[in-house]
């Protein structure tokens, strides 16, 4: 029943953390270039989506029209750009007349414009739903006309819902037609809400927040369908917005490093935001990592099961194609502690080989997992049977 638009969760660059509404389309041509020159492009992030902020309403046919000022050169020629470097287009709407920010939305427009992103040669629609009516079943049919508009213009367009996990979009939205949906609020660049400095405008869910409404949601997910817990805010540091109102405190390295094992671990949607035209080194090596890239992409397309979550312990467990297993020990506390179990009591029988994805230590022959976890950090390990 799923369309296999995103068999593997979409990869790439989602301009609003970083650019918000004011991004223009050098802004675009930077990321391009700056995705092919760091190797974000090599390791495997394919789209640059653009959020919103592009509009600049409707001619006088109701054509979509994009800001002129930002992008003076007009869609079609930015997406040609963006083809030329290897890379994918996305685009924003929302079902309603105006979008979360206040521009122009496609609500009685889909089919027309679906037309245009089409034309334009737009490779994925992320939809919002600020401004419509907040029950489910117009929520449905409102992304499913979308879903059906896009399948109906002949180019192949993933649809990323967007109504953050308010009318249980993991029930239904693979039915309407979208390859994966927002399971909870807009992410900010904290570790958890709790620890909004004080004057920090309130809203929008640290990284915990996120994994916990998230990881309960795993047997929605699937090849053609994820659960979206939204961007990687991993790079951010601190970063507010060009208009200084997107609530981030920052987080420290091992809280970004993290955030990416949990988001593979989850087979979600890996959707890099910060500035990757001056990245730092320890970023690029977030985001690069072969390892943790190969647990998300893996194409069993299993989301990993929390098998534990009690002491302020996490532990994920992922099924992988080639009958290895992907596990993450988490640690909430506030500080580093050991952690021990018997593979066992993960669901797995016999020994193991374990290698940690990100120090890439080996170990032979393991019954049991004994690992020390930093205050906040994930170790991720790959598993391989030895019987
Ligand atoms: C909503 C979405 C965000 C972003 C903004 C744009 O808040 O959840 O991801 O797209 O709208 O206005």
């Amino acid at each position: 029943q799923r369309n296999q638009l995103a068999p593997t969760p979409p990869m790439g660059y989602m301009t609003w953390n970083y650019y918000a509404d004011k991004i223009t389309e050098q802004d675009v041509k930077s990321v391009a270039d700056a995705m092919v020159a760091n190797g974000l492009r090599d390791a495997g992030y394919e789209y640059i989506f653009i959020d919103d902020g592009w509009q600049g309403g409707r001619d006088k046919k109701n054509n979509f029209i994009p800001d002129v000022e930002k992008f003076p050169s007009g869609m079609k020629a930015l997406a040609d750009y963006v083809h030329s470097k290897g890379l994918k287009l996305g685009i924003y709407s929302d079902a309603a007349p105006l979008t979360c920010a206040g521009y122009t939305a496609s609500l009685h427009f889909e089919t027309q414009d679906a037309k245009t992103f089409a034309a334009w040669g737009i490779d994925y629609l992320k939809y919002d739903y600020c401004g419509a009516p907040s029950d489910q079943a117009t929520a449905k049919a409102r992304y499913k006309t979308m879903a059906d508009a896009l399948s109906a213009s002949g180019r192949n367009m993933p649809l990323g819902i967007c109504e953050w996990g308010g009318r249980q979009p993991w029930t239904w939205a693979a039915a309407a037609g979208g390859s994966l949906w927002r399971t909870a609020g807009d992410i900010r660049d904290k570790w958890a809400a709790a620890n909004d400095a004080p004057g920090t405008p309130a809203g929008g869910v640290g990284i915990l927040d996120a994994v916990n409404i998230n990881a309960a949601l795993d047997t929605y997910a699937g090849n053609g369908g994820w659960n979206d817990p939204d961007m990687l805010v991993v790079g951010l540091y601190g970063y507010k917005g060009p208009s200084g109102d997107l609530g981030g405190v920052g987080c420290t390295d091992t809280e970004y490093r993290s955030q990416m094992s949990l988001w593979c671990l989850m087979a979600a949607p890996l959707m890099v935001s910060c500035d990757i035209t001056k990245m730092n080194a320890v970023t690029k090596q977030i985001l690069t990592n072969k390892d943790i890239l190969a647990i998300d992409q893996d194409k069993l397309g299993k989301q990993a099961v929390r098998k534990i979550h009690a002491n302020d312990w996490q532990v994920f467990v992922k099924p992988l194609e080639n009958g290895e297993t992907a596990i993450g020990i988490l640690n909430t506390a506030g500080t580093s502690r050991k952690f021990e179990t018997t593979l066992s009591q993960l669901g797995l029988a016999g020994k193991y080989h374990t290698y940690n994805v990100w120090t890439h230590e080996e170990k032979q022959q393991q019954q049991r997992l004994s690992y020390t976890v930093a205050s906040h950090e994930t170790v991720v390990l790959r598993l391989r049977s030895t019987k």
